[in-house]
């Protein structure tokens, strides 16, 4: 059976983007990078101010910053790797925005990450509330 994979990331500063292309060479997917509506700043980023961009979205769970441009086409996948770097040790709030706004019912999504040094820890199985339906999570690396 035909295993069509595509490989989507956010990259706030181009690590996990590197990381997901290669993915997409290896295992012969589509690369997907979900962009921002309004991009990260370095002042954005900046995870020692509490009133940042970033420190005040990943103290709201509710939060759900925009994509730029629409979801790709879920239809035409089985499986989605999906790529992140830890924010606080969990993903960016704009991955539960791509995560909510697609259709993977019957697909299997592969998360993975990169960090500064935190492991994957609960940042794979906190996504899962953002998707229903019958889907195959895999274990986050
Ligand atoms: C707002 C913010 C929070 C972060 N929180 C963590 C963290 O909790 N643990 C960690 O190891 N790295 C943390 N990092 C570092 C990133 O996960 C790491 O640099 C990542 O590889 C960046 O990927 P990117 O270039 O694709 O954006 C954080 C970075 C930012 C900007």
């Amino acid at each position: 059976m035909e295993n069509r994979i595509l490989v989507a990331v956010f990259s706030a500063s181009g690590v996990t983007k590197r990381v997901g292309e290669a993915i997409a060479r290896t295992c012969g997917g589509d690369f997907y990078e979900i962009v921002p509506k309004e991009i990260y700043t370095s002042a954005d980023l900046d995870w020692m101010n509490k009133r940042s961009r970033s420190s005040i979205e990943m103290n709201d769970p509710s939060a759900r910053p925009e994509m730029a441009g629409s979801a790709p086409d879920m239809a035409a996948y089985d499986t989605v790797i999906i790529g992140f770097p830890i924010w606080w040790g969990v993903a960016p709030r704009i991955i539960d925005t791509f995560l909510e706004s697609c259709d993977f019912s019957g697909k299997k999504i592969i998360p993975f990450c990169t960090s500064g040094g935190s492991g994957v820890g609960r940042s794979d199985t906190a996504l899962h509330k953002d998707v229903s339906g019958d889907v195959k999570w895999a274990k986050g690396r």
